[in-house]
């Protein structure tokens, strides 16, 4: 019996089967995915990792891959096609290495957290190019797998550009191991970045040697009141020419901020100037090895469009900058469950298709509300909408599909950095090709032929065989 031969692998104690217990597992951060597990499996090494997958393979019952769960778009939870998966926790792979100080690398645990491996690395004089609000829950398995974007993407790019190797158990339990650390080592296919951002379909990671970046001696962050959109978008082209220090530019709106403001009780950035709701906030933050304050405010002083500016340079007040931007997720789903959306669109025809989706939202769903912020140097757009009935799956999607066309139809993608989990499947034909899905399919099939990983996820289980569950 599958529960016997899990519990002989990992113990009685590491096979959860109490609905009470399992929820948690079966349910994403945001509360829009649910589903149902026919157990929790939490191995604590490769090795227990390998033994789940044979099991399962064995008893032809699927695999959902879950690190911190805080994906946003339900690809670690059983629901859909992967409705009675067993959920493979790599929670209780936390172990990390030593950092590769000469080489500037570490191997972490795929369930190390983002947070406890920025530690790890700051304590020996390093940082880690990957960086977003939910660090302390996220693990660095679930951002090798979705290939995890955030607020460092300007100088770092995407975490696939900071992973240098992988160690990951193929649906058959073998065991693929690519940890040389060497930055050439070009003897052919480049499998660890196949893996990353592959969301669980094609292998489960177990561990992750991340690239470590310097740490800045000096750092500046800035909120930017700005005219409207096309200004705050000529801004980041100002940024970006003049100032070399540049590290993050993000995005919030005016009714954003309030937000979270009244979430946290935090007092307004701008006292005394009730800028408008739709009021564009960037926040910049530049760094350095000298203070990078004088070349900052240069660039802004001969800008157009700035109202207004706050600038921080200890880490309290940038802390507290940040968390006018970062409070954003929570703040939002304080209200009810939202439309989550995170699309990219060319920054030239950002401002458009801001005031198009303006138009839009009211257009379909009346009683919604429209929550937009993102990474505005990547052209990357959250677009939230709250204020939807929960039961009305028809509407919500009627809403995302006016969205995502339009994002589409503007040459932008309909999954800039959470992928594509269960939520954007029915979308994915709007940015990739056929003759793209089909490659897609085909390296599934390879990967993992009877199509016991996360199923589902980027590839519709019937493009790759069939499974029992
Ligand atoms: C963000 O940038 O705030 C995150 O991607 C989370 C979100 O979209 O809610
Ligand atoms: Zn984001």
């Amino acid at each position: 019996m599958l529960i016997t031969d899990l519990v002989g692998a990992l113990g009685a104690a590491h096979v959860l089967t109490d609905p009470d217990v399992t929820v948690s597992y079966e349910t994403d951060w945001t509360g829009a995915f649910r589903g149902r597990a026919v157990a929790v499996a939490r191995p604590a090494t490769t090795d227990q990792v390998a033994a789940v997958l044979r099991i399962c393979a064995r008893h032809g019952v699927p695999v959902v891959p879950q690190g911190g769960n805080t994906g946003l778009v339900g690809g670690s939870v059983p629901a859909g096609a992967a409705a009675g998966a067993v959920v493979l926790s790599l929670r209780r792979l936390t172990a990390i290495e030593p950092v590769d100080a000469a080489a500037g690398l570490v191997t972490a645990g795929a369930g190390a957290t983002l947070a406890d491996v920025q530690a790890h690395a700051r304590a020996a004089g390093y940082g880690v190019g990957v960086d977003f609000a939910a660090r302390d829950s996220a693990t660095v398995g679930g951002i090798a797998a979705s290939n995890a974007g955030g607020e460092r993407v300007l100088r770092h790019g995407m975490t696939r550009g900071q992973v240098a190797g992988l160690e990951v158990v193929l649906a058959d339990g073998s065991v693929l191991r690519r940890l040389s650390g060497l930055p050439k080592d070009n003897v052919g296919y480049d499998l660890p970045s196949l893996f990353v951002g592959s969301e669980g379909t094609l292998g489960v990671i177990t561990k992750v040697q991340l690239r470590l970046v310097g740490l800045p001696a000096a750092r500046t962050a800035a909120l930017l009141a700005v005219s409207d959109l096309p200004a705050a978008v000529g801004l980041v082209a100002t940024l970006r020419a003049t100032v070399a220090s540049l590290d993050a530019v993000e995005l919030v709106f005016g009714d954003g901020v309030d937000l979270v403001c009244a979430h946290q009780g935090r007092p307004a950035p701008f006292p005394g100037r009730p800028f408008p709701q739709d009021t564009p906030y960037l926040l910049v933050e530049c760094v350095g090895p000298t203070d990078p304050t004088g070349d900052l405010a240069a660039a802004v002083e001969t800008a157009t469009g700035v109202l207004d500016a706050v600038v921080a340079t200890t880490a309290t007040d940038r802390e507290r900058l940040w968390a006018y931007r970062e409070g954003h997720t929570a703040a939002v789903n304080a209200l009810d469950v939202p439309l989550k959306l995170d699309v990219a669109v060319p920054l030239a025809r950002m401002s458009a298709f801001v005031d198009d989706l303006r138009a839009l939202v009211p257009a379909v769903a009346p009683s919604a509300r429209l929550h937009l912020w993102g990474h505005l140097a990547e052209a990357n757009l959250h677009v939230n909408v709250t204020g939807l009935d929960r039961g009305d799956t028809g509407g919500r999607e009627e809403l995302t599909t006016a969205i995502l066309t339009r994002a589409a139809a503007d040459g932008g993608s309909i999954g800039a950095e959470h992928g594509v989990g269960r939520a954007k499947m029915a979308w994915v034909g709007l940015s990739r090709s056929p003759a793209e899905l089909a490659v897609l399919a085909a390296v599934k099939h390879a990967l993992d032929p009877t199509g016991l990983l996360n199923p589902g996820v980027i590839v519709s289980p019937g493009l790759t065989g069939s499974y029992r569950v």
